[in-house]
């Protein structure tokens, strides 16, 4: 066997051997490249006879046509073979559960904020905001409260050593209600709108805790009388506790921004939770046997010195205004008995009683639904 028949054999049978790709560069430099045993040879064609070179030119030829397809071939099988181990090795089996990656939880403070933007929304109502760090005329005067009124004494106000530009004191806002006076004098008439947000009072218990949240509620129009309100606060109500006999009784009262004020309260019934101990559940009406009212919040057309104040002509432009603790909202309507729980950032209640994120309260899939 000559030379060429020689390389031939060993060249193929390395190249059918190699490893791997790299293995296999080696080989094509080491017969093919620039220094290569072939290309050597195809080199020596130039010094031979010419009887020689035609016995020996085609062989030479041959021989590199031949390492090349083995060259090809065993790259394709190297290559293939390379995509099947990573086609095995990253198989993603989808059936497997999600791993237990920390999860946030949406607030119940957050969640019944929402759902009642949702339920206003539905009646109407926009979303309105003001400032927690309020002026004293806002927060009081506004609201026929001046000065020297008693009422001011009964609301524990956490006041800033600064001016206000209206000439009181900064304060941090103890109501919801200054956002009433904001509104109609930024937007004007007609008004229909929901406050809710953080209020501040220097109070703390089981009940009281110094930052709490309220929802103000406003009505501006003409001809608006006690009737809309007992309506819209019912339809609210019945539409948040996802109950259709909720019964309300209002109570003539005394705010000093309504006139007149009504306090309302709810009917419950006291059954008998899990535990064996009763538990208040809302509905039907308070004065049945076994039953009871709760007051649960103030309301009462506004006050005509209010709309005045705001500076809109109350002869022309009446309105009701109602305020409510959303905590409280809460702890009714998901059974918190704790106010204080609600701000101590303990993961176990938030994981408890928190909501996932796709619990997005709708209308049509009920307000409190949990996914
Ligand atoms: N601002 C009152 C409070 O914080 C609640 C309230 C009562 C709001 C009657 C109102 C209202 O709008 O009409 O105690």
């Amino acid at each position: 066997m000559g030379e060429v028949e020689t390389l031939e054999g060993v060249a193929v049978a390395r190249i059918d051997a190699a490893e791997d790709l790299a293995a296999l560069e080696a080989l094509r430099v080491e017969y093919l490249g620039k220094q290569g045993s072939i290309s050597g040879l195809l080199k020596t064609l130039g010094g031979m006879s010419p009887e020689e070179r035609q016995t020996e030119g085609p062989k030479i030829h041959a021989l590199r046509e031949v390492v090349q397809a083995a060259l090809a071939a065993r790259k394709d099988g190297l290559e293939g073979a390379a995509l099947e181990a990573r086609l095995a090795a990253e198989t993603l089996d989808l059936s497997l559960p999600a791993p237990d990656a920390p999860k946030g939880s949406v607030h119940p403070v957050s969640q019944v904020m929402d759902e009642l933007a949702e339920i206003f929304a539905d009646m109407g109502f926009a979303v309105a905001t003001g400032p927690e760090i309020e002026d004293d005329w806002y927060n009081f005067t506004a609201l026929n409260m001046p000065e020297s009124h008693p009422a001011r004494a009964m609301h524990d106000t956490f006041y800033f050593p600064d001016t206000a530009p209206q000439g009181g004191r900064m304060l941090l806002r103890t109501h919801t209600s200054p956002v009433q006076v904001r509104t109609m004098m930024a937007e004007g008439t007609p008004l229909r709108i929901i406050a809710p947000g953080r209020v501040y009072r220097s109070d703390s218990d089981a009940t009281h805790t110094p930052m709490f949240h309220q929802v103000e509620g406003l009505v501006i129009d003409k001809d608006i009388h006690l009737g809309h309100l007992k309506w819209t606060l019912e339809t609210f109500l019945k539409a948040f506790f996802e109950r259709d006999d909720i019964v309300l009784r209002l109570r003539p009262s005394y705010f000093p921004f309504t006139e007149p004020s009504v306090e309302v309260d709810v009917g419950f019934a006291i059954e008998n939770g899990p535990d064996g101990k009763g538990r208040r559940v809302l509905g039907g009406s308070g004065d049945e046997p076994g039953h009871g009212w709760m007051e649960l919040l103030g309301s009462g057309m506004v006050n005509r010195k209010v709309i005045e104040m705001s500076g809109l002509d109350p002869d022309q432009w009446q309105g009701f205004a109602f305020g409510v603790g959303v905590d409280r909202l809460a702890m009714l309507k998901y059974g918190m008995d704790d106010l204080r729980a609600f701000f101590d950032g303990d993961v176990r209640w938030l994981k408890h009683y928190g909501f996932s994120a796709f619990d997005q309260p709708t209308l049509s899939g009920g307000v409190g639904a949990r996914a």
